[in-house]
């Protein structure tokens, strides 16, 4: 007999198979017990009668603890009634490991209680069906990327940079100097791309802000593609077409984790249809200031969560807000050619208050102008020798961008608080698990 995973059951109907499973919940009366079995391939019934197993069986399934794991062997049936569509009738089960007093029962449980079991949290119906969406966005991306040319760069997570600004660095001794935890990878993949012309990174990065938000973790991953002989017309072009081909992907391989959270696939499908609309900065606060809902906004402000909700309900797609002020972004942004107080980059907005998802710019090429930002920064310009290199010999056009993989999953799926796009989150106030 086949040991099968539940999610091929539809390819052994009529079957008998046995499955490695764990209990999740059951459900039993005199003559029938209904076992809801996960295996982390998906969540399905296993139905026991007791007309058609031993009474030895029957009381094993009718005393049952939540998450023991155990092997169970049975016939696949169609079942329309669940989300799944098939369930299996029980001939045997075997225990493999006991479980007592599981902590987490189906009855309702606070954040805190279930963030402190989260190592036992993740095995729950919807933190299944994000962590598979979760895994099928890094999935097409490097296929993404693959099929567009790049070739993927690992930056390090150990450095002496600091690309976005010296506040929330975490800092470290690293034998007698200093280092940080990377807070983007992208310096690094501007070397790979003036090395290899399409490059991206993948990896995490570590921001130590003390916001307390739905969309803000200390620990998260990025994406970021870099392109040399590129401004920022194409890049913003490869960016749409990128979001685009996630969302179809998710379409495409995630029904069952789309229907399980409920997320309704129409407003997904209307995220592929290209292009995304585009605003300027300048714009963007006229719109705001017109609404009347933003008292006081003056042109220079960065935006916060009401004003990038605001600004994507507004044109109700993801939309690009260009040519922010310089004053507010990061130092290697390239100057605007007829303007001094903005640079060429781009935000890209979700819809449905879920707010910026990318952060990219055409880069400045020009080793002076760097030099005089790096030194206006507050950094040391020693160590960006290596940085101002990339213009020193051979530089070009070129830009690039950064996803930040837990927004796009928490827009894709359409939580309401990041903390549960990644595994193991590290938040304000928690490392624990
Ligand atoms: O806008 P950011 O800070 O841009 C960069 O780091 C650039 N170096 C990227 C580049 O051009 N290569 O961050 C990029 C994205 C944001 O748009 C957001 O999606 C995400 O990273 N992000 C966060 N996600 C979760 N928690 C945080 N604290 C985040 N900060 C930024
Ligand atoms: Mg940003």
């Amino acid at each position: 007999m086949q040991t099968i995973s539940i999610i091929d059951a539809k390819d052994h109907v009529d079957e008998q198979v046995r499955i490695g499973a764990w209990l999740t919940n059951k459900r039993s009366s005199g003559k029938i017990a209904f076992l809801q079995l996960r295996d982390g391939s998906a969540y399905f019934q296993g139905v026991v009668l007791k007309n058609n197993v031993s009474p030895e069986v029957f009381a094993l399934a009718k005393g049952l603890k939540q998450e023991t794991s155990l092997y169970v062997t049975g016939t696949i049936h169609a079942d329309e009634r669940s989300h799944f569509g098939y369930e299996i009738a029980v001939d045997d089960i075997e225990v493999v490991g006991e479980s007592e007093d599981y902590p987490i029962t189906p009855k309702e449980h606070g954040t805190d209680f279930l963030m402190d079991h989260r190592h036992l949290w993740l095995r729950s119906q919807k933190q299944f069906a994000i962590m598979k969406i979760r895994n099928e966005i890094i999935r097409a991306t490097y296929e993404f990327f693959n099929k567009e040319g790049f070739t993927k760069l690992d930056s390090p997570i150990l450095t002496g940079s600091a690309p976005e600004g010296t506040t929330d660095l975490f800092h470290t001794e690293y034998f007698g100097r200093d280092a940080y935890l990377s807070q983007s990878g992208q310096l690094y993949a501007e070397a790979g791309a003036m090395a290899y012309g399409k490059v991206f990174t993948f990896g995490p990065v570590f921001r130590a802000e003390k916001s307390k938000t739905r969309r803000h973790l200390i620990e998260f991953w990025m994406v970021e593609p870099e392109m040399a002989f590129m401004h920022q017309e194409e890049s913003l072009e490869l960016q749409e077409r990128y979001i685009a081909f996630l969302v179809q992907s998710v379409l495409d391989h995630c029904d069952y984790p789309l229907t399980i959270l409920g997320r309704d696939k129409d407003v997904l499908r209307r995220y592929t249809e290209l292009p995304y609309p585009r605003v300027t900065y300048d714009d963007a606060i006229k719109l705001l200031q017109e609404s009347g809902e933003f008292d006081g906004l003056e042109w220079g402000v960065d935006f916060g969560s009401p004003e990038e909700t605001y600004l994507a309900e507004h044109f109700n797609k993801p939309v690009f807000v260009l040519n922010y002020p310089k004053a507010i972004k990061p130092f290697y942004m390239k100057p605007h050619p007829t303007r001094d107080d903005v640079v060429i980059c781009a935000d890209l907005l979700a819809p449905e208050g879920y707010g910026e998802i990318i952060g990219g710019s055409e880069r400045a090429t020009d080793v002076h102008y760097l030099e005089e930002q790096i030194k206006q920064a507050g950094l040391n310009m020693d160590d960006y020798q290596w940085y101002l290199d990339l213009r020193r010999y051979g530089s070009v056009p070129h830009s690039g961008f950064g996803l930040g993989l837990e927004r796009m999953i928490t827009w894709i799926t359409g939580e309401s608080h990041i903390r549960e796009s990644i595994p193991f989150p590290r938040m304000l106030n928690r490392i624990y698990p």
